[in-house]
């Protein structure tokens, strides 16, 4: 795709004020990460490629279904905690995802009806379903914007991000299983900076990030399934994860397995049965 084309899909955005919305082109050929996580999470928009690699990977790990509904489990507990304990009612999610059960903009206003979420994925299989994110209830808010966290200046300048939340206010910015499919090379470090610098203090960051710290064998065979199936998935190390949070203060527990972020009720018995880092911090 040329460097224009690439400039006008960016510009496409939904939310008060913004409607650049066109159908969107969709490659089902090969398999893209939205639709195999949906086909674990049980969805239905996936295609024969999304579930063939989704397969794939299931035969390196057996519990990956039970892996990806953890993540988003843990997303909406993060999302609580920041409602409820930070004060946060404004969040950037990039990464959407389909929408499914517990959508950012859902579980914050359950907990603060005033919340405004705005979306950025840079799939079209999710814009073409952004619609469903764009239903708030009372005096809520929510924009989606077709872009990509590589370059996330475009993301923060974008009007559809400006007009519905406020830079000088907290933010909540969900990075919630999407940086294992930037490479190293692609500078995950460097973006995640970029966004953490625009926000003021008492931001907070959420990420989740898979790992193969507690099972290196089976994530290196995922990582070589998904590089045969033409996917990015990159596991990084608990130090690696830590990195991405530099300067900002880790709320309690810090990064740790997924399972074992403040879960709700008792301790999980195996907190390393879910291959993924997960941590909060607030940005002094
Ligand atoms: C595994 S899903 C995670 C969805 C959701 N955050 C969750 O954890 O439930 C990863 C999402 O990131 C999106 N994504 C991948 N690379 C991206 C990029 N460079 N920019 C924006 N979104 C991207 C994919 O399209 C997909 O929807």
């Amino acid at each position: 795709m040329s460097d224009r084309q690439n400039e006008q899909r960016d510009l496409i955005a939904i939310g008060r004020g913004f409607d650049t919305w066109e159908p969107p082109e969709i490659d089902t050929s090969v398999p893209h990460s939205a639709r195999m996580y949906d086909y674990w999470l049980g969805g239905k928009t996936h295609f024969a490629p999304d579930r063939a690699l989704g397969e794939a990977i299931e035969q390196a790990i057996p519990d990956i279904k039970t892996m990806a509904r953890e993540n988003r489990t843990f997303l909406g507990r993060a999302v609580r905690h920041l409602v409820r304990e930070a004060g946060i009612r404004q969040f950037l999610d990039i990464g959407t995802g389909i929408p499914t059960g517990g959508n950012t903009h859902e579980v914050a206003q359950a907990e603060a009806p005033g919340s405004r979420v705005v979306y950025v994925d840079n799939d079209p299989i999710v814009l073409a379903h952004a619609r469903a994110l764009m239903v708030s209830g009372g005096q809520g808010e929510t924009a989606y914007i077709h872009a990509d966290l590589r370059r996330p200046e475009a993301i923060l300048a974008h009007p559809a991000l400006t007009g519905t939340l406020d830079l000088t206010e907290p933010v909540g910015l969900m990075l919630v299983a999407i940086l294992m499919l930037l490479r190293d090379d692609e500078d995950p470090r460097g973006k995640v900076a970029t966004l953490l610098d625009a926000l003021p203090s008492g931001s907070h960051v959420v990420i989740t990030h898979p790992t193969g710290d507690f099972d290196p064998e089976a994530m290196e065979a995922v990582a070589a399934k998904a590089a045969q199936g033409r996917m990015t998935i990159v596991p990084r190390t608990r130090a690696q994860v830590e990195e991405f949070f530099a300067g900002w203060e880790l709320v309690e527990p810090g990064v740790a397995p997924v399972m074992a972020w403040r879960p709700d009720g008792e301790p999980p018995v195996d907190p390393h049965a879910a291959y993924y880092w997960a941590g909060v911090a607030r940005k002094p």
